[in-house]
């Protein structure tokens, strides 16, 4: 896995790049420290952003970069986004100032240290300090990783360094060293409301919300929000494929995302419900092989919130087959589908802001849910391990 540099594949990732604090969606905490930091021009010698990809770590890095070289940040803390050294870095020309970007994955990994080393003991020129921002510092070779240790050893008054690494299946692997001599900050999935709001919000400066189709804004907007899974930047890519290949309809963009389907997904959540154990355990294990366990939460939970109620437009819709079932199941097994949803929000909240989880994992989960659900019938035909 790896992430996405800077170099954006979507336009409306980069043209909608947030350029002050309060734009930047769900890392609520981090942002208020740093605009706070900001109106005070007290930043850390060295910082360190880590989370998965699409979350905000390089747009915030931007920012801080811009807000300590702005000498016209505003009562807020936000950079002005005028003078030089603000356009420079919004607009990602870090060659001639001193906010240096630098790459540890690299192919010329090792003169990320030259680099710094070049510049780190010169007086700022172009601005109040040298920063660096680092993108996955966790990449660099062990001997390059050594060797950086000395910045931080000898932390200078006009020198900053942002490292950005990507947390990922194995976890942390920037050196504890590096940890111990950095202020941590961990970004999180963004929740799907958000998500959601976000696109809205590029929708509406595009010009485009008021006159997309009511379905698009009602369902087809939320299949976007959910398959993105917490990455900010993955749901602005599937919005600008959808907006160009006017992808509005569910089944527009299940032909066109490789989203799990519709019936498919049903299939194994119908088979849930219902108690069909055997049945349900075959489906799940045909995803698991698949690799699509994951995918298929996901989306279940779009159904189901689909079903609750819509993010954005506040109402149910109720005319899909989703929405059929679940209301079957309502009428028919109220306490079922009580339990269901209570257990599998719960599963949804693990799997986007909880520990890295696989489908494997994923998969025991909700056979142990199965067992819950229908505890009162049959739960010896379900395996408690996932491969029988
Ligand atoms: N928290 C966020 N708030 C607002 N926009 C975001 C956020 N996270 C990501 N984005 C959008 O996604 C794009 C990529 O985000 P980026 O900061 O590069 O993510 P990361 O470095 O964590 O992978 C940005 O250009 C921005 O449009
Ligand atoms: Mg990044
Ligand atoms: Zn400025």
């Amino acid at each position: 896995m790896k992430e996405q540099k800077t170099l954006e594949v979507s336009q409306y990732a980069l043209v909608h790049r947030p350029r002050t604090f309060d734009e930047v969606k769900g890392q609520a905490n981090i942002v208020k420290e740093f605009k706070q930091r900001s109106t005070m021009n007290k930043f850390p010698s060295a910082m360190l952003f880590q989370g998965p990809t699409g979350t905000g770590k390089t747009t915030l890095a931007f920012l801080v970069a811009a807000a300590i070289q702005c000498g016209h940040t505003d009562e807020k803390g936000n950079p002005c986004g005028e003078c030089e050294s603000c356009r420079d870095i919004f607009e990602e020309k870090f060659s001639r100032g001193c906010t240096h970007m630098l790459d540890g994955s690299s192919s010329s990994k090792d003169d990320v240290i030259q680099r710094i080393e070049e510049s780190v003991h010169t007086v700022p020129m172009h601005g109040p300090k040298h920063v660096f921002i680092i993108e996955e510092i966790d990449q660099l070779s062990t001997a390059a990783k050594n060797a950086f240790h000395k910045f931080l050893e000898k932390p200078s008054p006009y020198v900053h360094f942002i490292l950005l690494s990507m947390t990922d299946a194995n976890g942390n692997k920037v050196p504890q060293s590096i940890m111990d001599r950095c202020q941590p900050y961990h970004f999180k999935n963004i929740v799907e409301k958000d998500i959601a709001y976000a696109l809205k919000g590029i929708l509406e400066k595009e010009g485009l919300w008021a006159d997309l189709p009511a379905e698009f804004k009602k369902e087809g907007l939320f299949m976007l929000v959910n398959n993105a899974k917490g990455s900010l930047r993955r749901a602005i890519q599937f919005l600008e494929r959808a907006m160009i290949g006017e992808f509005f309809t569910i089944k527009d963009i299940e032909d066109n995302f490789k989203f799990l389907s519709e019936t498919s997904t049903l299939g194994v959540l119908e088979s849930i419900l219902t108690g069909k154990a055997e049945k349900a355990v075959k489906g799940l294990e045909e995803m698991r092989k698949e690799g699509n366990i994951v995918d298929w939460v996901h989306i279940v939970a779009f159904f189901l919130l689909r079903h609750e109620q819509n993010v954005v437009s506040e109402t149910a819709f109720d005319e899909s087959p989703s929405s059929s079932l679940f209301k079957r199941i309502q009428k028919n097994t109220p306490e079922v589908y009580v339990k269901f949803y209570t257990r599998f929000m719960q599963l949804v909240e693990a799997i986007r802001h909880g520990p890295y989880m696989t489908n494997t994992h994923v998969n025991l989960q909700v056979l142990q849910m199965i067992k819950e659900l229908h505890a009162d019938k049959n739960p010896e035909k379900i395996p408690v391990r996932g491969k029988r």
